[in-house]
C-alpha cells in the first residue's frame, strides 16, 4: 500500500507539474491509445502498481487539461492545491458522509462550511445547506423544497401523496433559463414545458416588468450568472414582487453567486439574499475537484422534509444536523472536506482576489479581441466573454482550429442568433500571461483561417 500510494502521488505530481507545458486537448494518437485500457476483463487479479502505471501512461495523455491555466471552456475551474491534497486525504479516509455516526469529521466539516458559505455569500445564517454533486442537483433539491413548501401551504403532503391530483403549482422562468433548471423541473413532475417564460433583454436578463401576476402557488426561477454572458437577473425587483405575493424565488447561482464575495461585483447580486433557495457550484469557481455543489434553503425544514428518507430501525438519528437529511443521496463521499480546505487555504481575501482577477482577465480578453477587430457580443460584467470572428461559418472554423491548436480551449455557442466563441475565466492558476498567450493564438488563428 505504502509504495503504491507513494508511486501514485509521484505520478499525479508529475501530471500536475507538466500541465501548463502540454496541449490542452489530447492529440488523436493519444486518444486512440486508450484502447489499451480495454479488452476482455482479465480472469486473474492484476498488480495494482502495474495498473496504475498503465492508467498513467495511457490515461494521463488522453485527459483534457481542465485543471490547467488555459482552459476556458464551459465554466470549469481548476483544482486548488489545498483542495486536491484534501481530496487525497479524504480518499484515504474513505468516509461515508451520510450520517454523523458514520463520520464525525465529515459532519463537523459540513457544519463549518455551511456557516462559512452563508457568511461569505451574505445568505441568511439559519439556512439549511445540502452538499450535492453539482448545480443540477442543487437546483433539483432547492426546487424540491419549493414544491414541498408550496403544496404544504394548501394542505397537500407531496412527500406522502405524490404529484397525481396535487393542486397546481405555477413555475416562472426567464427566457435564458439554464437547461439544468428545466431538467430539475422535469424530474420533480413539474414539467419542462409547463413553465411560464418571461422575456429576457439583450444580455439574457429576465425583464422583471414582464413577470406575470405572482401568487402563493408560484415558483420563480431566477438566474445569477448567465452561462453565456455572465449577466444577472434583477433580483431586487423579482424578490420584492414575489415577497408581496407569497411566491417562492429559487436562484440558479451556479458560478455567479460567488461574485458576492467581492465588493466590486456584489452590487450585481443586490436583493439576491431575499430569495428562498439558492443553487451553487463549487467545482466551478471555488475550484475544488468534481463533483461538488451546494443547495441552500432559507427555511431548513422545507429542505429536510423534501429530501429526508424517513426512518429505519438501524439508522440512528443523532442530535444536530444529519447530513443525509438534506441531500437526494444517502451514502456519499465527504465532499465537504475539499470545500473546507479550499476556503481555508484562500481565506476571504484570497477568494475575493481570485474572483476579481478572473473577471479582470475576462475584460483583458475582451479588450484584446476588440482591438484586433473582432466583435465582443456581451457586456463583460463578470468572467464570461462572447466573441464573434465574423460570419457563423468563419467563427465555427476559428473555434475548431483554436481547439485543434491546443494552446488553449474555448467552446462555441449561439447567442441570440449569433454564432460565438465562449471564453470563461474561472481558474485560480490562470495568469495574465496565460491570457496574452491564449489571445495571441486566437488572433493568429482567426486571421489565418479560411472558412471551409
Ligand atoms: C447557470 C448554470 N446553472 C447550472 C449549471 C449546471 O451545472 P452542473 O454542471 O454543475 O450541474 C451551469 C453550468 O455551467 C450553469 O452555468
Amino acid at each position: 500500500m505504502r509504495e503504491l500510494l507513494a508511486d501514485t502521488a509521484a505520478r499525479a505530481t508529475r501530471y500536475i507539474s507538466g500541465i501548463d507545458d502540454r496541449r490542452v486537448v489530447p492529440s488523436e494518437e493519444d486518444t486512440a491509445r486508450l484502447q489499451a485500457l480495454g479488452g476482455p476483463l482479465p480472469e486473474r487479479p492484476s498488480d495494482p502498481a502495474e495498473l496504475v502505471a498503465l492508467l498513467d501512461d495511457v490515461g494521463s495523455p488522453a485527459t483534457v487539461a481542465t485543471t490547467g491555466s488555459r482552459y476556458f471552456g464551459f465554466v470549469i475551474g481548476g483544482t486548488l492545491p489545498a483542495a486536491l491534497a484534501a481530496n487525497w486525504l479524504a480518499g484515504a479516509w474513505d468516509q461515508n458522509a451520510a450520517m454523523q455516526i458514520m463520520s464525525p469529521v465529515a459532519a463537523k466539516v459540513e457544519d463549518i462550511v455551511r456557516e462559512w458559505t452563508l457568511d461569505l455569500l451574505g445568505l441568511p445564517s439559519s439556512s439549511g445547506v445540502g452538499f450535492v454533486t453539482c448545480t443540477t442537483m442543487a437546483n433539483f433539491s432547492g426546487l424540491a423544497a419549493a414544491r414541498s413548501a408550496l403544496l404544504q401551504r394548501v394542505g397537500w403532503n407531496v412527500e406522502e401523496d405524490g404529484m397525481f391530483e396535487a393542486p397546481a403549482i405555477r413555475v416562472v422562468v426567464g427566457e435564458e433559463v439554464h437547461v439544468s433548471v428545466l431538467k430539475a423541473l422535469s424530474m420533480l413532475g413539474l414539467g419542462r414545458s409547463r413553465v411560464i417564460t418571461v422575456p429576457a433583454d439583450g444580455q439574457g436578463r429576465m425583464q422583471a416588468e414582464a413577470l406575470p401576476v405572482l401568487d402563493e402557488h408560484t415558483i420563480v426561477c431566477m438566474q445569477a450568472g448567465n452561462v453565456n454572458t455572465g449577466a444577472f437577473d434583477p433580483a431586487k425587483e423579482i424578490c420584492a414582487r414575489a415577497r408581496e405575493a407569497g411566491a417562492w424565488v429559487h436562484v440558479d447561482g451556479a458560478f455567479g453567486l460567488w461574485g458576492a464575495v467581492s465588493p466590486r461585483y456584489a452590487p450585481l447580486l443586490d436583493g439576491v439574499s431575499d430569495a428562498d433557495s439558492w443553487a451553487i457550484d463549487c467545482h466551478k469557481w471555488l475550484n475544488v475537484p468534481y463533483d461538488s455543489g451546494m443547495v441552500v434553503v432559507r427555511d431548513p425544514e422545507h429542505l429536510r422534509r423534501a429530501l429526508s428518507a424517513g426512518s429505519a430501525a438501524y439508522l440512528a438519528q443523532g442530535a444536530g444536523r444529519e447530513p443525509w437529511q438534506y441531500t437526494p443521496d444517502s451514502s456519499r463521499r465527504a465532499r465537504g472536506i475539499e470545500l473546507w480546505a479550499a476556503m481555508r487555504s484562500l481565506g476571504r481575501s484570497g477568494l475575493r482576489e481570485m474572483i476579481e482577477r478572473n473577471c479582470s482577465q475576462a475584460r483583458l480578453f475582451a479588450d484584446r479581441l476588440r482591438a484586433a477587430g473582432f466583435a465582443v457580443l456581451n457586456d463583460v460584467v463578470l468572467n464570461q466573454v462572447l466573441v464573434s470572428f465574423g460570419s457563423p461559418e468563419h467563427t465555427r472554423c476559428v473555434i475548431a482550429e483554436i481547439q485543434r491548436d491546443g494552446t488553449c480551449w474555448c467552446g462555441g455557442t449561439v447567442w441570440r442568433g449569433h454564432t460565438a466563441m465562449r471564453i470563461s475565466v474561472s481558474c485560480w492558476a490562470t495568469t495574465d500571461e496565460d491570457v496574452e498567450r491564449s489571445v495571441a493564438a486566437m488572433i493568429r488563428i482567426a486571421k489565418s483561417v479560411k472558412p471551409e
